[in-house]
């Protein structure tokens, strides 16, 4: 085959990949419809596809993976700086040079008896000056069709890349080399867990990944690219690169406002991005713009501007269903690949929680028969679906503007079962980037082998590319050089009663919170201010439509004093790990955070009669 490429560093980097992994052929992605379907209907040949009903699910596929492989492995993710303090206390790191020795040994012949797919893709609209080009290099085909979904993939890109362009080069392998003759697997991996390592060095701008075909090991655009190593660039280039979805909140007098929102992975994101505003909300719009990765830039007025550089939605499947995510189960029904989930007699998918009653008979996610009452699931909990954003029907017009859509305000929020509130605001931009920073979230399936628990700060601390604390000084830093910086909020959707039940319905009624961060980032909200931040009262929330009580949602907003100041002692804990690297800002915060705590009543909640109430602002 002819190189469809002028670029000489490409082509040079390809042929020494090639000699390195010496594969049967290597296959120049052009990213057209023939080529996906062609290499869809490879993988049904080979047992790695099952196609779906086409009159039920059109053009969409079934994978299954090895049970060693279903998602993220943070343990085997390394961030090789040539310093260690640059990598920072939570990343793993490894001297570059002794990765390098590593990784060649492993992708020594690693491709033997597989076809080398060379992938060109763009990180945001082709051509938007905030987009930025990688070439993945993989010998996985389930990898090819899920990067020409989720990114812009093929000839355009190495048109786009010209002559002279630079690009983010990512080496992927599933670490299974064939022998002469050796019949293949479905789903081909290493599945010795230390033998797999996902590998980013961050002076270099350079992905490595081995051993895994599995979303974020091997999808190498979405994390490895998009978060990890963007968000060095982002530093060094004075934007940002965050684990935030992007949406757009219209009222019915037309004002639209947008939002980047940061959660932990599999704490509903996709559903929050694509929320249907409940009863009680008629003329009131959600829109989407990206559901997982924002990259935020300074605009032309100072402003800050988001762009989606995906192109597509890998999913968490399970619970999604016509109540949680109706948005969502419209995307999906056609043009999609599904991994992990269950299979139906009729060549449907299935997952928990996306029916009441689960159907009498399926092939679990690891191709063995399923009735409701085996006491296995039928779906992987990190089961996934990859859909093309333009499916959605909530997709924002904006969504491809390459000037990006401008933020109003940002949203964190974690998995907290106890002692954290629905909502509140920071009283200003370094104490918002200090909530972001002590953001903590009890774990859930996307990644392997976290319990319990911990502190995600801005939901980055599995995807940062170097040291957090000097990313904390970066936040400080942007919001110094932005005119009118974001407003910034806490939320938390998952608290618990003493029961173990959900004390908030979520879902569409998250709107209700939504609307008032979108009144106070206009400056017209009521709120009160409480040690932790500015809260709405029971009365500052839109309740048409909804049944709530001031009981309830006063319980679902109280902190007590004890709890706070244990709350602000774990901070401390958590800053001890970063020495002289943390900002002095929040040594300041966490102790003003202290004295608020320490003149307030042992309970304080805005239910309390004790509790002073301030004018509000
Ligand atoms: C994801 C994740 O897949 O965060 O988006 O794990
Ligand atoms: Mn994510």
């Amino acid at each position: 085959m002819r190189t469809p490429t002028t670029n000489a560093a490409l082509t040079t980097w390809v042929e020494k990949m090639e000699r390195l992994c010496t594969p049967d052929k290597v296959v120049w992605c052009d990213g057209s419809q023939e080529e996906y379907d062609a290499i869809c209907q490879e993988m049904v040949d080979a047992g790695t596809f099952i196609r779906l009903n086409p009159e039920k699910r059109p053009n969409s596929y079934l994978a299954r993976s090895h049970p060693s492989d279903v998602g993220r492995v943070e343990d085997r993710t390394f961030i090789c700086s040539v310093n260690k303090d640059d990598a920072g206390p939570t990343n793993n790191w490894a001297p570059p040079a002794e990765m390098r020795a590593t990784l060649n040994g492993l992708f020594e012949g690693c491709m033997a008896g597989r076809t080398m797919y060379v992938i060109p893709f763009c990180m945001g609209p082709l051509g938007s000056p905030i987009s930025k080009i990688g070439v993945q290099i993989t010998d996985s085909p389930y990898v090819v069709t899920n990067m020409r979904i989720m990114t812009r993939m093929g000839q355009a890109v190495l048109d786009a890349l010209g002559t002279d362009g630079s690009f983010i080069p990512c080496m992927h392998s599933v670490g299974a080399p064939l022998a002469p003759g050796q019949a293949d697997v479905p789903w081909p991996c290493e599945s010795d867990i230390k033998k797999k390592y996902i590998v980013h060095f961050p002076e270099t701008y350079e992905i490595w990944s081995y051993g895994s075909g599995y979303g974020g090991n091997a999808l190498l655009g979405k994390k490895c690219l998009a978060l990890r190593i963007a968000s060095v660039m982002a530093r060094d280039e004075g934007w940002l690169a965050e684990h935030m979805l992007i949406m757009g909140i219209e009222s019915p007098a037309g004002e639209k406002t947008y939002l980047g929102a940061a959660f932990p992975s599999a704490c509903g994101k996709t559903n929050l991005a694509m929320l249907v505003p409940p009863k009680g909300f008629d003329g009131w719009k959600v829109s989407t713009v990206g559901d997982d990765i924002a990259w935020i830039k300074r605009g032309p007025e100072g402003e800050l501007r988001a762009i989606n550089p995906e192109a597509g939605f890998f999913g968490v499947a399970p619970g999604t269903n016509e109540k949680s995510n109706p948005m969502a189960v419209a995307t999906i029904k056609s043009n999609t690949i599904y991994t992990n989930c269950a299979l139906t007699d009729d060549g449907d998918i299935w997952w928990e929680g996306m029916t009441k009653e689960p159907p009498a008979h399926l092939i679990d996610w690891k191709g063995e028969d399923w009735t409701p009452d085996c006491g296995r699931p039928a779906a992987h909990p990190n089961a996934r679906f990859t859909a093309p954003a333009s499916q959605c029907p909530s997709i924002d017009p904006e969504w491809e503007n390459p000037a990006g859509v401008p933020i109003a305000g940002f949203v964190f929020g974690g998995r907290m079962s106890k002692e954290m509130p629905l909502v509140y605001q920071s009283f200003n931009w370094s104490h918002g980037v200090y909530l972001a920073a002590t953001m903590g979230s009890e774990a859930t399936a996307a990644a392997i082998g976290v319990s319990a628990m911990r502190r995600d700060p801005m939901a980055m601390l599995p995807f940062c590319g170097y040291n957090m604390a000097d990313y904390f000084t970066h936040w400080l830093n942007v919001g110094r050089r932005v005119s009118n910086p974001p407003r910034i909020f806490r939320v938390n959707w998952f608290r618990k009663d003493d029961e173990g039940n959900f004390m908030w319905p979520g879902f569409g009624q998250n709107m209700r919170v939504l609307k008032w961060i979108v009144d106070r980032v206009h400056g017209r909200g009521y709120a009160v201010e409480s040690p932790i931040g500015w809260m709405p009262r029971h009365e500052d929330i839109e309740w048409a439509g909804l049944d709530f009580s001031p009981e309830t949602f006063y319980q679902l907003m109280e902190v007590g004093r004890e709890a706070g100041a244990k709350e602000a002692h774990a901070h401390e804990e958590q800053f001890d790990k970063f020495f002289d690297r943390l900002p002095k800002e929040f040594i300041f915060e966490r102790e003003l955070l202290r004295s608020r705590l320490w003149r307030s009543p042992d309970h304080w909640g805005l239910a309390h009669e004790d509790v002073v109430r301030p004018e509000a602002n």
